[in-house]
């Protein structure tokens, strides 16, 4: 184990870890979930179902110790003893908690000593609970329409501890042997093969699994259920999967040919066999994230992992390749080798979403992954770390409740950003050829950050530490500011990026970065020059001489930053814009970059509104990806008004008509991928526009769609179900609903929920939130809050339900809490002024928030960069829209 250099120390010091006295070296565990609820009389009593659970664990006693301490959480000891030298049975004295630390603390009468031999045995029971954390139940529909529970587990970050008392922290890695006893009709599953399988006294089903490698808490698995499957194997032999709920199987075919054909480009790109003798994909119909990389085990939302070919739109084959290829990546990155505390969990995050496009692009080159690359995860990176509340990439940790917040667009996005930085810089070889040497150097291991950019730098040769912890440590990131000085010589000069618009003044406490910049030029436009700005303000002497007419900064978006030029330059790469001279990656940067400038106060939003209008005969879908993502941010921070959001709807669709045109409403046989992705991204707006024409042929859509779901194609069910709901009433409404009772596959269920919420009438979207509350899994609900709250007319009411229901629903979604942020987002989406703000920082100063500080903090910071976006270029904006309006006659 590594990172124990002195500040990692210091670090180390504050961080509430289990006392270093005892180490396991082998959990046996043996798992006895209830599967039906005793009695079920009525609705009445909901009680919990329970599971039984035994444990014995061989310990290394590091020093000589009376007792130990290990974490559990809502587990009720009954038992405890230690075994010593094979023969001895000691019972404990006492068992005491520590609810705030989450752990159990045993008294032994004894000394237990470091030359003995020592197994610790706990008899406990736990709750199998609804929550969607720990040893937890989920349900489904039997053949009869009844209903029947499975029992499956979710133990990253530190939920293992719900499930047995361990050492529930990633650097405490050890082997495992799991045992399940389960109704002889049931399937069990974990991370190994079982190796045996028996009938016990009382007619259950007792199956042994084989002994894992060593590895950490969180990613151990068990579950049991009533499952189909279907099975392939990898060239190399390893046996990969896929379960779902009886009758679905097929459902599972692309995630299946995804996944045997990643395992194998994986191993390859890492030089590492895959080290288990299977993998499962698993289906779960209840699952609070998308899906979870447990060794040789990952369980899946089913939206993440089910695709049928009939129902299925072009977004959700995309999503199922990213999430698997994920999920498979980290059972490199994380798995064989893991982070050594989360501070680091970005090695495991960050890594995984970089090397999941690797493989998706690798599997389906005509994709553009890594043109989406930008759109999505590079955007979402540089919007998120824009905010005073943001965090650097390697962020303190304390305690469990803290870890869940870091599971955000940080750790994710910005980690994967960088990454593909940092691989650019150096080469995809020479970085591939780093990554395995490291993989092999810390597997079965621990390392931390630092230990990957060691280790890269001996490969390359390359300075990198010193330039990557400055993007790992510090929080924000540059925005390059181009100007020119008194004898016309280009200076580039950084400042920390701000959607607030502040910028340091005083260069001694400025945040600086090593930034490797790629430029190109109007004389070479598709030739990129390299160099690095080290300092604050560097003059950039004859790089760009007098007979450029532009030139453009962070070719291919490659770094992690943002460009400023003078107004005069920005005007004039408008051109190569319209005329497509730069590639749709340099033209999406622009628009990027040019919003995020007005938004902050570093450019008038007239000019970013200029920059806009030059895209009206753009084709490509990862910039229509962000533009219209900016149309939805200028309409609800300036669409305070019925006048100001018509003209907005009108530049909107006349900037849209083009490309709407050309699209039309039919897929062409066999068209790329992305024309599929952008046609529904294109009508949806033009109906979230109002455009007349568009509504009314989605709407006579959905009264086909209605008759016969197979009149729509998956693709446009979302447009047309939208554009019904919003221009609706009860009716449509009533129909959406009702298309969500019917459907089979979840995809068209969340399609549904993500519409009703964008009905035009606040009656409506009550009875949507009682209903839903009601009647749809815990996990989905959130599309519906999310869909009233990005409607305009839905924000208030939103924010209202959230108050009066705060408790509720932090009593069903607040342990594994970043469902919770989810909420709290949602509801101030819409919110812009900072009269609002004001009273989201009131309402959460008197709730109890632990784990969701940092969220409040960074919507309440949202909230107010809007407000004064508003107040500083509302006036002019308008005119800029009426003139547009008027002289284009939209
Ligand atoms: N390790 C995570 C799952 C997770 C998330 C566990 C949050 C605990 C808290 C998993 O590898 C993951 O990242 N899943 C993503 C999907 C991925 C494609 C971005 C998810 O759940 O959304
Ligand atoms: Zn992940």
């Amino acid at each position: 184990m590594t990172g124990t250099n002195e500040a990692e120390q210091q670090v180390q010091t504050n961080r509430h870890l289990l006392p270093q006295i005892v180490k396991p070296k082998l959990y046996k565990l043996q798992l006895e979930p209830e599967l039906e609820f005793p009695e079920q009389n009525g609705a009445q009593g909901k009680q919990d179902l329970k599971f039984q659970g035994k444990a014995n664990i061989e310990l290394e006693i590091i020093s000589s110790t009376k007792c130990v301490t290990l974490h559990a959480l809502d587990l009720e000891i009954k038992e405890a003893a230690v075994e010593v030298n094979n023969s001895k049975l000691i019972k404990a004295e006492n068992i005491s908690y520590d609810k705030e630390q989450q752990t159990a603390t045993i008294l032994f009468p004894e000394t237990l000593l470091p030359t003995q031999k020592v197994a610790i045995q706990l008899d406990y029971t736990g709750t199998l609970n609804d929550q969607m954390v720990g040893f937890y139940r989920s349900s489904y529909k039997g053949s009869n329409g009844e209903t029947r529970y499975m029992a499956t587990t979710q133990f990253e970050p530190t939920d293992a501890r719900r499930a047995f008392p361990c050492w529930d922290e990633p650097a405490i890695k050890a082997v495992f042997e799991i045992t399940l006893i389960v109704p002889a009709d049931r399937d069990c599953l974990s991370n190994m093969i079982a190796v045996s399988e028996h009938i016990n006294e009382s007619g259950k089903k007792v199956v042994q699994f084989q002994r894992t490698p060593i590895m950490s808490t969180y990613l151990l698995a068990f579950i049991v259920g009533e499952f189909d499957h279907i099975e392939d194997k990898t060239e190399q032999g390893i046996m990969v999967r896929v379960y779902t709920l009886k009758g679905s199987s097929e459902l599972g075919r692309f995630a299946l040919q995804v996944a045997v054909k990643t395992l194998t480009f994986f191993a390859e790109f890492f030089d590492i066999a895959y080290p288990l003798p299977k993998m499962d994909l698993v289906a779960i119909p209840d699952f609070a994230a998308g899906a979870m990389e447990n060794w040789g085990c990952v369980t899946f939302r089913e939206t993440a992992l089910l695709i049928d070919p009939a129902n299925s739109s072009t977004v959700a084959r995309s999503r199922v390749a990213e999430v698997v290829a994920h999920e498979l990546a980290h059972q490199w990155f994380g798995n064989l080798v893991t982070m050594e505390w989360w501070t680091h969990l970005w090695l495991n995050e960050g890594f995984a979403t970089w090397a999941a496009d690797l493989a998706v692009d690798h599997l389906f080159p005509s994709w553009g992954t890594w043109l989406q690359f930008v759109s999505s995860t590079f955007s979402a990176a540089l919007r998120l770390d824009s905010l005073e509340s943001s965090h650097p990439i390697e962020v303190e940790v304390k305690k469990a409740g803290d870890v869940n917040e870091i599971f955000d667009a940080i750790s994710y996005c910005k980690g994967a950003s960088v990454i593909r930085m940092l691989a650019n810089y150096l080469s995809l070889e020479s970085f591939q050829k780093g990554l395995q040497v490291y993989l092999k150097k810390f597997s079965y291991k621990n390392a931390a950050t630092d230990d990957l950019w060691k280790v890269l730098e001996e490969v390359s040769g390359k300075p990198v530490f010193s330039m990557m912890s400055l993007w790992t440590r510090q929080t924000g990131y540059p925005v390059i500011q181009v100007k020119q000085n008194q004898d016309n010589q280009w200076l580039f000069e950084q400042t920390r990026f701000l959607s607030s618009g502040f910028t340091e003044q005083t260069t001694e406490n400025a945040t600086l970065w090593i930034i490797p910049i790629g430029a190109i030029s109007s004389s070479k436009p598709t030739e990129t020059r390299y160099f690095l700005l080290k300092g604050k303000k560097e003059e950039m002497n004859d790089v760009f001489g007098k007979e450029e007419d532009w030139f453009k900064l962070n070719s291919n978006q490659s770094g992690v930053y943002r460009v400023n030029y003078p107004l005069s330059l920005w005007e004039k790469l408008r051109k190569p814009v319209q005329e497509c001279i730069l590639s749709s990656t340099d033209r999406l940067g622009l628009s990027m970059d040019s919003f995020a400038l007005c938004r902050a106060g570093m450019m008038p939003t007239t000019s970013a509104l200029d920059m806009m209008a030059s895209f009206e005969n753009e084709t490509d879908y990862n910039c229509w990806v962000d533009l219209i993502s900016n149309f939805d941010s200028l309409h609800s921070v300036f669409g305070k008004t019925d006048e100001s959001r018509y003209l907005m709807e009108r530049f909107f669709c006349h900037i849209l008509r083009n490309i709407a045109q050309q699209l039309g409403w039919n897929a062409a046989e066999g068209e790329e991928h992305s024309v599929s992705l952008l046609r529904p991204k294109v009508l949806r707006a033009m109906v979230d526009y109002k455009d007349a024409n568009t509504l009314s042929i989605a709407r006579q859509l959905f009264e086909q769609y209605i008759h016969n779901k197979d009149n729509v194609v998956a693709d446009l069910r979302g447009v047309v179900m939208a554009a019904a709901v919003s221009s609706g009433g009860q009716k449509e409404f009533d129909q959406v609903k009702h298309l969500f009772e019917t459907a089979t596959l979840n995809e068209e269920k969340v399609r549904c929920l993500q519409t009703l919420g964008m009905t035009p009438q606040v009656s409506l979207m009550k009875e949507a939130l009682e209903w839903g509350w009601q009647h749809v899994r815990y996990q989905d609900y959130i599309y519906l809050v999310s869909s009233i709250g990005s409607n305009p007319k839905g924000a208030e009411l939103i924010w209202e339900y959230l108050k009066e229901h705060w408790n509720a629903l932090y009593e069903r979604y607040g342990k594994g809490n970043f469902m919770l942020t989810s909420f709290i987002r949602a509801c101030t989406a819409q919110m812009t002024t900072q009269m609002e703000a004001d009273q989201v920082e009131a309402f959460y100063r008197t709730k109890h928030v632990e784990g969701c500080e940092r969220t409040i903090r960074q919507c309440v910071e949202r909230i107010r960069v809007s407000a004064k976006w508003f107040e500083r270029d509302e006036k002019a904006t308008k005119e800029w829209l009426q003139r547009y309006v008027k002289d284009h006659n939209c």
